[in-house]
């Protein structure tokens, strides 16, 4: 009886189920992957609205993002700066109601939606959802 038993805590010790096989089980389920973390949005302060004038864009850097702020009859609307077809900069470019014209190629941008207007770009420009907190322009950033 005491053989058998001695047999039965070998096997639980050479496949991982004696006690200390128990305690690393414990602890390989309190590890949580950072995948299984919800991802964390950064507030980031962009400029004073009044700093934005209707019809124009102003080019920010904050919080490791580089964008474009466009006050479209007073709301506000945030895209990456930089033109997705080259090296041209959005906020320097022409705005035409809801569209920006790159200064570079002159292709076009939805800039409520970043959708392409018009060639020869071909791939959208990120936007960011943008308020005005307290004259502030704010988005947030993953
Ligand atoms: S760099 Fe903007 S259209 Fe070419």
């Amino acid at each position: 009886m005491a053989a058998r038993r001695a047999d039965a805590d070998l096997r639980a010790i050479l496949t991982g189920g004696g006690p200390a096989g128990q305690e690393k089980r414990k602890n390989r389920t309190r590890k949580k992957s950072i995948r299984d973390c919800p991802a964390v949005a950064n507030r980031v302060e962009l400029c004073k609205a009044e700093d934005v004038a209707p019809g124009t864009a102003l080019r920010v850097e904050a919080g490791g993002v580089t964008v474009a702020v466009f006050n479209l009859d007073g709301e506000f609307y945030v895209t990456d700066d930089a033109c997705t077809h080259g090296p041209g900069s959005l906020s320097e470019g022409f705005v035409d109601g809801d569209v920006i014209e790159c200064n570079f190629h002159n292709g076009q941008f939805n800039i409520k939606t970043g959708e392409v207007v018009s060639p020869p770009c071909m791939i959208p420009v990120r936007t960011y959802p943008a308020r005005v907190e307290g004259g502030t322009v704010v988005i947030e950033v993953d």
